[in-house]
């Protein structure tokens, strides 16, 4: 397994990558483990990238039984989700992780930008004191059920539910059409679900942490399945972050959603 260190030369490059937007730029070496993690997300030779992470234990679980999910990953899956973060134009989460975990959903542990948080909120259920909507950076944008919401606001983008549930594929357009092409799916189980489910991810990221907890909600919620010929595989590399052990996925989107 290969260790995954990201030297400044390296994070500068992906920085300069992001903010050329895919044009031009000094390349460094194409076989650095950082450079085959990272670049996906900011080389714009696709029209867009969709990315999902989960920080979990061995036990694949992503907090204790009473919810506690402070300190599951350690502090190099950490620097991970950070850096994915200050790589992508916007980060989801459905209003599960709002309510459960009160996320900033910030860059603060490597140098970047913070991307345009985004929440998936059919019903409004974001309470008004959320971090999200009181903490420093500009208001999330808000996903809404165009039956379920009268309000209107920049901030807010209605989309129209099919029996109760938003297509990942028409959130990724909505998204699109503020010009956000590069997404991290961040959680919870049911948002990254939905998302793999509906053939929406291009690259998922399992960071493991060698820790047992024994009980606790999984990372990842699919409908069950019968078979194990049913599994979803996917080409998969692993790295050595330090801590934390990373599995990276790649699965082939569907563009046409
Ligand atoms: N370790 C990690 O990497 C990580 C990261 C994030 C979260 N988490 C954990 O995940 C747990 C929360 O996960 P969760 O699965 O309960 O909640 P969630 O996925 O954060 O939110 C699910 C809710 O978001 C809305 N939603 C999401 N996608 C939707 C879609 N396509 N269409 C319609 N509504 C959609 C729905 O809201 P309504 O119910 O209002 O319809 C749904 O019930 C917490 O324990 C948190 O700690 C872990």
């Amino acid at each position: 397994m290969q260790r995954l260190t990201v030297s400044d030369k390296t994070w500068q490059a992906l920085l300069r990558l992001k903010r050329s937007a895919g044009g031009a730029t000094a390349e460094p070496d194409r076989d650095d483990p950082a450079w085959q993690v990272y670049s996906p997300l900011v080389c714009r030779s696709r029209s867009s990238f969709v990315i999902a992470q989960v920080g979990q234990s061995l036990d694949g679980r992503v907090a204790t039984a009473s919810g506690d999910a402070r300190d599951i990953s350690g502090p190099d899956g950490i620097l991970h989700l950070h850096r994915l973060r200050a790589l992508v134009d916007a980060v989801i989460v459905g209003v599960g992780t709002v309510v459960a975990d009160d996320p900033q959903l910030t860059v603060r542990d490597v140098e970047g930008p913070c991307p345009v948080r985004v929440v998936i909120d059919p019903a409004g259920r974001m309470p008004s004191d959320a971090g999200l909507l009181s903490g420093k950076g500009p208001p999330p944008l808000v996903i809404r059920d165009r039956a379920k919401c009268r309000d209107a606001a920049d901030t807010i983008i209605h989309l129209d539910a099919i029996d109760g549930r938003l297509s990942p594929h028409s959130i990724l357009g909505a998204l699109a059409a503020r010009g956000l092409h590069s997404v991290l799916v961040e959680g919870g189980a049911n948002t990254i679900g939905a998302f793999l489910n509906s053939g929406q991810i291009d690259r998922l990221h399992v960071a493991i942490s060698p820790i047992v907890i024994g009980s606790g909600p999984a990372g990842l919620n699919l409908p069950a399945i019968e078979r194990l010929d049913q599994a979803l595989r996917a080409p998969c590399k692993t790295y050595d972050l330090g801590s934390d052990v990373l599995f990276d996925l790649e699965y082939r989107r569907d563009r046409g959603g």
